[in-house]
């Protein structure tokens, strides 16, 4: 990885911390801009700040927890203030592609539990359509094949053609913190997201698909020479 890309993405997370307000709930996302997050929000509650987080991965669970963050969960906390998490693409409608680490079915179901949703990102994964980065899908391992096959032919219907790989992991099948696989679907071009999201979620097999839509309304783009913030 770039050096210049982790700078961006330390910028960005270091930028949600203007978000975040004393007393609040907050969905702590995954992957290496959200662990910039938790590690700064950690030193701010350090200091005094008075938060409880609800963690969307067992890898963040374990850094909030190394970094001091009071943590809880959504059967105790069902409705949290903020989500902050990183993305692997967004577009300008604020439209995301998540799940490059894995947690997407935790992070849509923290970030959906959330009044508000604020992405950080660095420079490179703001597009102006979807698609270049695999979309990852979380399958149930039972009937893999039929739910693969299941996923060409929906795909296939909106005009969609790519590979569709499943996820491997030092030498073995990726398996997610919900005991599921996943299928990394290259699309190169996705130009109706709200077709192929609700196309996928009808798939019994489907645990849940990185298309992130209507959720996020800020996202905090960490640029080589500061940050810019985009709300809707
Ligand atoms: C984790 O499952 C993902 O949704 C991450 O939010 C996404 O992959 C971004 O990760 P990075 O911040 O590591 O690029």
């Amino acid at each position: 990885k770039v050096v210049g890309n982790d700078d961006e993405r330390l910028r960005a997370a270091e930028g949600a911390l203007d978000e975040v307000r004393d007393g609040m709930k907050l969905g702590l996302g995954s992957g290496r801009t959200a662990e910039h997050f938790v590690k700064a929000l950690g030193a701010r509650v350090r200091d005094g700040l008075s938060i409880v987080g609800v963690p969307t991965s067992e890898n963040t669970a374990r850094l909030a927890g190394s970094v001091g963050i009071p943590l809880t969960t959504l059967d105790e906390q069902p409705a949290l203030d903020l989500t902050v998490d990183g993305a692997d693409e967004i577009d300008r409608s604020f439209r995301l592609i998540k799940g490059g680490g894995g947690a997407l079915l935790r992070e849509k179901i923290v970030a959906a539990a959330s009044a508000k949703m604020v992405v950080i990102v660095d420079a490179g994964k703001l597009v102006d359509t979807l698609g270049a980065f695999p979309l990852p899908i979380e399958v149930l391992p039972f009937g893999l094949g039929a739910t693969r096959i299941a996923i060409e032919s929906a795909a296939t219907r909106l005009g969609l053609t790519g590979d569709l790989a499943l996820r491997q992991r030092d030498g073995r099948t990726f398996v997610t913190d919900g005991g599921h696989h996943i299928i990394d679907a290259s699309f190169g071009r996705i130009p109706d997201p709200e077709a192929l999201a609700t196309a996928l979620s009808a798939i019994p097999g489907v645990m849940e698909h990185g298309l992130f839509l209507n959720m996020a309304s800020v996202a905090i783009v960490g640029r080589d020479d500061g940050v810019e913030k985009l709300s809707r």
